[in-house]
């Protein structure tokens, strides 16, 4: 069994996934795309529950960019019911699991059922302390970065914050995702190598995985694989294997 293999001291805190393939793995069952996305739900929820089980502690998941806007609108609107359904179902099983949800993103844009639905799972699960999902929806990293210069300007415009004390901890400070550790393991499936404006500062010294596997396929087997492969690295941040012998 893989997930025996797994040292148990060196767990990565906070796991982050690309879910992607949804779309070709549909197609290749001769499905239409939507059910890739229903199918890939699936896939969400037992790794949700396996990454509990493991001890991640963190596990923030690309559920839709900004750039998904411009899919077909019978894709978007699917995605959005599956948003809301998952909630919905998971509620009962997140409270249950002590799972918190937190979200990041321009949620502002997401329909306002979306919306209601997500925030009063947020509300009903915040005091939750084993697993904290965060779901990235209508997110864009770039635009996250936008947003945090313009805060960060308006304060240095009305003297709440000097230019001299910008440094990281003040970046992070105004991110969407503020209230979370650096990652420690990007995960990408679908055999695509690219990071699609998902997390790009705060990715700065994760490792990187990448799979074939499409996302309606990923199993727990594929997660403990992944976390094998993240244990046998080296994390140097910059410094020598000597040094942090
Ligand atoms: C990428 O596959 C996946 C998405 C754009 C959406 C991910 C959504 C889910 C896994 C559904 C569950 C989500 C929630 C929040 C309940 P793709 O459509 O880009 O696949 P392709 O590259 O093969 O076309």
């Amino acid at each position: 069994m893989l997930k025996e293999q797994i040292n148990k001291d060196n767990i990565p805190k906070h796991v982050a996934i690309i879910m992607d393939g949804n779309g070709r793995w549909a197609k290749q069952q001769g499905f239409i795309r939507t059910l890739g996305h229903k199918t890939g739900s699936k896939s969400l929820k037992k790794i949700i529950k396996e990454s509990s089980d493991i001890g991640i502690e963190y596990l923030t998941l690309y559920a839709f960019s900004t750039e998904n806007w411009n899919r077909p609108k019978l894709e978007v609107d699917t995605l959005m019911k599956v948003l809301i359904n998952t909630l919905k179902k998971e509620l009962k099983t997140m409270l249950e699991d002590n799972v918190k949800m937190n979200a990041i993103g321009n949620l502002d844009k997401l329909p306002e059922n979306a919306q209601k639905q997500l925030f009063e799972v947020i509300e009903k699960t915040k005091d939750n302390t084993k697993l904290t999902i965060t779901l990235a929806l209508s997110y864009g990293s770039r635009e996250e970065l936008v947003n945090a210069v313009r805060i960060i300007s308006d304060k240095v415009k009305n003297n709440i914050i000097s230019i001299d004390n910008i440094d990281d901890s003040i970046i992070n400070e105004h991110l969407y995702t503020h209230n979370l550790p650096d990652v420690d393991l990007l995960i990408r499936t679908s055999g695509e190598y690219r990071i699609s404006n998902f997390l790009l500062w705060q990715i700065a010294y994760s490792e990187l995985y990448f799979t074939d596997v499409l996302w309606p396929d990923f199993k727990e087997k594929d997660l403990h694989q992944a976390i094998i492969a993240y244990q046998k690295r080296e994390r140097r941040f910059g410094k020598t294997s000597e040094q942090i012998k």
